[in-house]
């Protein structure tokens, strides 16, 4: 890990300017979450409706403790996930000075602790939090590398602080704390983990074709081309996407893990689309997957990301 380089990242988020950084989930296009003008950018950037507010990123509770009112059914995950693919919906304190560009004057804040050991050392050296949504345009593919911020932004980005490859590869779970817990988002954490600590059933509020919150768009996660789920057969010009290796393999056969392991599934899962798209083929068949762990994750993603048929026919 450079010094240097996430000193250089530190130098250009005090000035108020955007830098990607790398998280263990997916990377992130971030600001300082106080600062309106910083925050503007961000939205400008990604082309993001302002109604879709942002998720803070802070390095420890005690610097959270300053702009949110906590309870203990955060204190109880806290001590178990963070810092880690988890971010909870909490009361924002009336003191806080977060800016409302985020929140879009909403009283409700969602933040997260990540664990990428980059991004914690420049969290720690910071006097303010960060404010970064996924660092893709609007509606697509989350990025996973430092290339992929590259190649979806080019020279618009100041600046991506490399971290490698997102060791997840799926956004974080989300889930509401504000009065009965639910979860909004499933993600890289498995909601069966999160019950077993509360020690209760946590209903489940993130069906697609359902919008229960602004973020929650059905349309989303996507790789710009149509999908199709649960394929048997294979159309002309298509390419498969098998969660496990074939015995055949022929060259449209894309896995998304060897022996069909979940959470290896889901860390390439964007890889893969990504790599399917540049290979200019009409659309994308995808195998069943299993609705269990890793796999309601998966579908979730791939639910939403087939709902693009509809918008762009
Ligand atoms: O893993 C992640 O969560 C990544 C990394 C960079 O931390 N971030 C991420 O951010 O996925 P984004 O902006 O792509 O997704 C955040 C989701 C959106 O669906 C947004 O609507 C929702 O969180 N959200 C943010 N603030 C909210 C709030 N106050 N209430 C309800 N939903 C909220
Ligand atoms: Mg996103």
């Amino acid at each position: 890990m450079k010094l240097a380089n996430i000193k250089k990242a530190k130098k250009l988020l005090s000035k108020r300017e955007c830098v990607a950084i790398p998280t263990e989930t997916v990377y992130g296009l971030a600001g300082n979450a106080y600062s309106d003008q910083a925050c503007k950018k961000i939205y400008k950037l990604k082309k993001r409706p302002k109604n879709n507010p942002l998720i803070v990123h802070y390095f420890n509770i005690q610097r959270l403790k300053k702009d949110c009112h906590i309870n203990n059914y955060f204190i109880k995950l806290y001590k178990k996930f963070c810092p880690g693919p988890l971010t909870f919906i909490l009361n924002l304190k009336k003191s806080s000075e977060i800016s409302k560009i985020i929140t879009n004057n909403k009283n409700s804040l969602a933040i997260r602790f990540p664990r990428h050991s980059v991004t914690r050392k420049l969290l720690k050296i910071l006097e303010f939090p960060l404010a970064a949504p996924s660092a893709n345009p609007s509606s697509r593919v989350s990025a996973v590398t430092s290339a992929d911020v590259k190649e979806d932004f080019g020279k618009k980005i100041k600046y991506v602080l490399e971290g490698g490859k997102a060791s997840i590869g799926v956004e974080s779970t989300i889930i509401d704390l504000r009065k009965k817990p639910q979860i909004l988002r499933l993600g890289g954490l498995n909601v069966s983990n999160i019950q077993k600590i509360l020690r209760k059933k946590i209903p489940i509020n993130s069906n697609p074709l359902k919008i229960s919150s602004p973020g929650q768009s059905k349309f989303h996660y996507s790789p710009g081309i149509p999908i199709r789920l649960n394929a048997k057969n294979i159309l002309k010009n298509e390419a498969y996407l098998l969660i496990r290796k074939k015995k055949v393999n022929k060259s449209n056969y894309y896995f998304l893990s060897k022996k069909g392991n979940l959470k290896e599934a889901a860390k390439n899962l964007y890889t893969t689309l990504r790599k399917i798209k540049k290979k200019r083929y009409s659309s994308i068949a995808v195998c069943k997957i299993p609705d269990k762990g890793y796999g309601k994750t998966i579908n979730d993603r791939l639910l939403r990301a087939s709902r693009f048929n509809e918008k762009t026919t």
